[in-house]
């Protein structure tokens, strides 16, 4: 499974990037906001840190306004970065019609707000190269959000669908154990959630130990 990380956090993902682990980067405009960066900022340095897919979002509601958004953002990355350029698009009508456009002009779509397997079927159809349910805002909602993934991974393996899911709006390890259980393509994690996999008292306790008996021993 691919590890994308889930934050606009240009420290962490350059960090986090270091340790070898980081296939992409999601980005919407929340974390925008609490990165405390512009736009332009991210866009300027977030390309350098991770090869790999990096999803910016549009805002605009109208499809031609979305493809008009989309093709805007590619224009300002530079050309040998493009081929990691994701736009997220919301799952609506026009939506639906901004990705069936992009996808003909080769721009990788990543259709977002996911919350069932219907929405999932549909972007692809329209030629999504990626989908992302949100599980985590499932469960608050009372619902179980990784049964939808589990319907998703069927539906697109019965028909040999391309689309690659994003098991997104994670909450914590568990989530990303059963999104790699289910066979999903990507995780994307925030890094706290990142920095949570890593950890775990035994090993913190075993270095610990492994250092008390060497001083025993060392010359
Ligand atoms: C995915 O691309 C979104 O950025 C993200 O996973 C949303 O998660 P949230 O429900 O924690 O805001």
């Amino acid at each position: 499974m691919k590890i994308f990380i889930d934050t606009a956090d240009l420290q962490e993902i350059k960090e986090i990037a270091s340790w070898g682990i980081l296939d992409g980067v999601t980005t919407n405009p929340t974390l925008l906001a609490k990165s405390g960066r512009s736009f332009q900022e991210v866009i300027d340095t977030i390309f350098d840190l991770v090869d790999g897919p990096i999803s910016l979002e549009v805002l605009s509601e109208k499809s031609d306004e979305m493809i008009k958004e989309a093709k805007g953002i590619v224009a300002k990355i530079p050309q040998k970065y493009q081929k990691n350029i994701a736009i997220k698009i919301p799952m609506t009508p026009e939506g639906l019609k901004a990705v069936k456009t992009l996808c003909k002009d080769g721009i990788k779509t990543n259709v977002t707000l996911i919350f069932s397997a219907n929405q999932a079927l549909l972007a692809a159809k329209a030629g999504a190269t990626f989908v992302s349910p949100f599980i985590g805002r499932l469960d608050d909602n009372g619902q179980e959000g990784m049964k939808i993934i589990e319907e998703i991974m069927e539906i697109f393996c019965n028909y040999d669908i391309e689309t690659e899911v994003i098991v997104a709006s994670i909450r914590h390890p568990i989530h990303v154990i059963d999104a790699a259980r289910l066979g999903a393509d990507i995780a994307t994690i925030p890094p706290d959630v990142i920095r949570k996999m890593i950890k775990h008292p035994l090993t913190d306790a075993g270095i610990k130990s492994f250092l008390k008996d060497w001083e025993k021993v060392k010359k």
